[in-house]
This record gives C-alpha cells, structure tokens and sequence, in this order.
C-alpha cells in the first residue's frame, strides 16, 4: 500500500474573503480562554491598517490585545527578544502572526518560548515539542511561503539565517483572506508566487515527498500556472486563488526542498535578491540537474502540473522559465554584475552550507559549477544537455 511516513496539517483552515475580521469568535469558538492575545505583524501591513479587523474582532469577543508590529523585513535574533519580552510582559496566552512568511516565523518562535520557557539561543534546527504550546493562528498577507502550513520558522543571527524545525509550527488555525492580498504590489506578488512555485516543485522531487504531500504539490503548481499572470494584471480573485497555493505548497514544503533552495539562498545572499527572485532563477535549473532522477518519475510530474499528458520535465522547466519572464523576475545572472569565476564559488557554497541529502540527485561541485555557468547566461538548453549526461 501508499505508506506515509508523516503529514503535516494545521488543524482548522478557513479560506474566505474578510476572513481575519471572524478572528474572535473563530478563538472563542476553539475555547481558547478570554486573556492577552499577542497579534505579531508587519510593520507594513499594520501601517496599511490590514490587521485593523483581526484586532477589533478579537477584542469585541473579549481578548485584550497586544499588537507587536516591529516586524520590518527578515527577522533577526533582535526583533525576535524584543517580540519574546513584550509577550511575557503581557502574559500572552494565545499568538496571532499577520504578515508575510518573515511575521509568520516570529509568531511561532515567540509562542514557542514564552510557552516553554525558552531563550532565542536555544532555538535551533529541530526542537523538543513543549507540553503546552500556547494556542497559534497564522494569517499570511503573501502568496508567497505557505508559513500558515510549515513547520518550518527562520530567523537570522549574526546575518546567517537560522530554521528552526517544530511539528507544533503548524498551527491550530490558517485563516487565509483574499482581501489581505489584493493591494499587494505586483513585484511582490511576482516574487512570492514563484517562491511558492519552488516548494511545490522541489517538495515533489525530494525523496521525502509521499503521495499526500505530492498531490498538493500538484495542485498548488496548476494554480500558480493558471493565475499568476491575471493576478500580477490586479485581478482580485486570482491574487486570492494565488493565497490558497501558496497554503497549499507550505503543506507539500513539509516534504523539504531541494537544490532550487540551496542555490536561491547563496544566489539572494550574493547579489542582493529577494528570496522568491533567487527561487525563480533557480527553479528551471533545478529541474535541469535533477532530470537524471527517472525519466518516468519526472514525465509524470510535468504531465499532471502543465495537464498535458506529452509534457516532460524539459517542457516544465521551460514553462517555469516563461512565467518568470512574464512576470517581470531575471532568468539570467548577467544584469546582475555576475562575472565567469563566480560559478565554482557559487556551487561550492551550496554544497558547504547547503547540502541536500534529500535532492534526488547528489549534489556534486563539478556538476553544479557547469549548470551554474549555463544559468549566468540564461541557456536553460545548454543546462538541459550538459545535465543529460549520467551524473
Ligand atoms: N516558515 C516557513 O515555512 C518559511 C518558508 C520559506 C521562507 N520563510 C521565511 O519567510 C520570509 C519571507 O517571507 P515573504 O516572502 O512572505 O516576505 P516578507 O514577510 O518578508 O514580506 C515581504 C515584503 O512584503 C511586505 N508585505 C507583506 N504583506 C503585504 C501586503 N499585504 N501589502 C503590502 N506589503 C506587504 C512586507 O512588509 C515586506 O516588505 C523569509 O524570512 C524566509 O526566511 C519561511
Ligand atoms: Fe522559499
């Protein structure tokens, strides 16, 4: 029979336009008890007074809340304390994160410490679950990481990004509400979206990926396809639709990523790029290193996400290359001040700092230092036979 090792969900989804302003009775409602409720959020989306509905309805069912918007880009280990001491001083008893997926992350983090008593020090890679894990909502405001559904939080220290791995990160509800995402500038929107893009792709070629966590990967894949472009054009439902595969890759990310990630973090860090950009470099060439990892396996992921029965994973990546174009994102390194040598620097970082046992392929320095010269160029073909070859 299918066996699955493992699947991870949040316990209660809601998915509605308007959804955040239910926030109170949907607590009330879970019998989390009147107290100090904690929203964390970004400091963006508090200014644009997005997280005004969530605050006031968990206020008019009784809470006293306790707004922590110092959330200003990728959170470091300062803003992570500050977050942890304005949490005890309230006595929270339950954590609401509204933001994009750097929000999100210091939500858990924070209820996971003030829950059991830990320090920012001691958070690191996989954690003991605590015996009372405070109660988490999470209302992502991108369509980008899936957070909502990972048990996955990020955070840096001294500039190098730390994850920290917890079963109890997905939390008891995801509320996920398109009016959130409609104002959203479009090159977030981009950028986000082929983050999302990436989870669900590289999630389906890890070899810890199951039939549960692929099916979703799937189906995330479909709709990015869909309905990126109509949502970068401001079309309101799509952007929602975009919201919902984003939750749906984060389900599929519990599977781990892969290469595409590695490279995307040593590329972002070197040149300066928003994640979701350096996923989207990344992504086609992904699928250009892994094509070794079963000509059928791949044939059937490109056939059920491009719906086209004659697609491969050459057509796939050619496809992921196209929207990224469309939708304004690089697909080469050359605007960005790339010189020859950085190739093999480029592929030695990723197999020292980010080695993936789970990629399908073994990531090798050689061989990634020759994709990466084809990437710099944006010559998904020559990636595509140069790979070819038996690793
Ligand atoms: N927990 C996970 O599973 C997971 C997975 C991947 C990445 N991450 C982490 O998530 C972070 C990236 O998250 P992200 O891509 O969602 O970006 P983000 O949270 O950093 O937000 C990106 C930008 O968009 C702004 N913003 C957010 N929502 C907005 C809205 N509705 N309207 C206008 N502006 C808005 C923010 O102020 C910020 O400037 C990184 O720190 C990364 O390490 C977490
Ligand atoms: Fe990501």
């Amino acid at each position: 029979m299918i066996e699955i090792d493992e699947f991870l969900f949040p316990r209660r989804v809601v998915a509605a336009p308007g959804a955040a302003g239910r926030l109170g009775s949907l607590l009330t409602g879970d019998r989390v008890p009147l107290g100090a409720v904690m929203v964390v959020a970004d400091a963006v989306v508090h200014d644009l007074g997005l997280d005004r509905a969530a605050v006031g309805s968990l206020e008019d069912s009784g809470y006293d809340v306790v707004v922590f918007a110092e959330i200003e880009g990728e959170p470091d280990d300062l803003v992570l304390k500050r977050a942890i001491a304005a949490a005890r001083a309230a006595q929270a008893v339950a954590f609401v994160g509204i933001g994009g997926g750097s929000a999100l992350d210091v939500t858990k983090l924070v209820a996971h410490a003030v829950g059991g008593d830990v320090e920012p020090d001691d958070l690191r890679g996989p954690i003991a679950p605590i015996a009372n894990f405070p109660f988490l909502a999470l209302v992502p405001t991108t369509v980008g990481t899936g957070a909502e559904a990972t048990r996955v939080a990020m955070f840096a220290v001294d500039g190098a990004k730390r994850a920290v791995l917890s079963a109890q990160f997905v939390p008891d509800l995801a509320v996920l509400d398109a009016d959130l995402v409609a104002g959203l500038p479009a090159t977030v929107v981009a950028s986000t979206a082929l983050d999302a893009l990436s989870h669900a792709l590289e999630s389906a070629m890890s070899t810890t990926s199951n039939d549960l966590t692929r099916q979703f990967s799937v189906r995330a894949s479909q709709i990015i396809f869909d309905r990126l472009r109509p949502a970068l054009g401001g079309d309101r439902e799509a952007r929602g639709d975009l919201l919902y595969a984003s939750f749906l890759a984060g389900v599929s990310l519990n599977a781990g990523v892969v290469l595409g990630h590695s490279l995307s973090y040593v590329l972002a860090a070197r040149h300066g790029l928003a994640h979701g950009v350096g996923c989207s470099l990344a992504l086609p060439y992904c699928l250009a290193y892994n094509q070794t990892m079963g000509e059928e396996r791949g044939a059937e992921l490109a056939a059920e996400v491009l719906q086209d029965e004659t697609a491969d994973l050459r057509l796939l990546a050619t496809r992921v290359a196209e929207l990224s174009a469309d939708a304004g994102l690089p697909t080469d390194l050359l605007g960005l001040g790339s010189t020859p040598e950085e190739s093999e620097q480029i592929a030695s970082r990723v197999v020292a700092d980010y080695p993936r046992p789970t990629n399908p392929v073994p990531l090798e320095t050689g061989r990634l230092t020759t994709l990466i010269t084809h990437l710099r160029t944006g010559d998904l073909a020559g990636a595509w036979t140069a790979m070819g070859a038996t690793p």
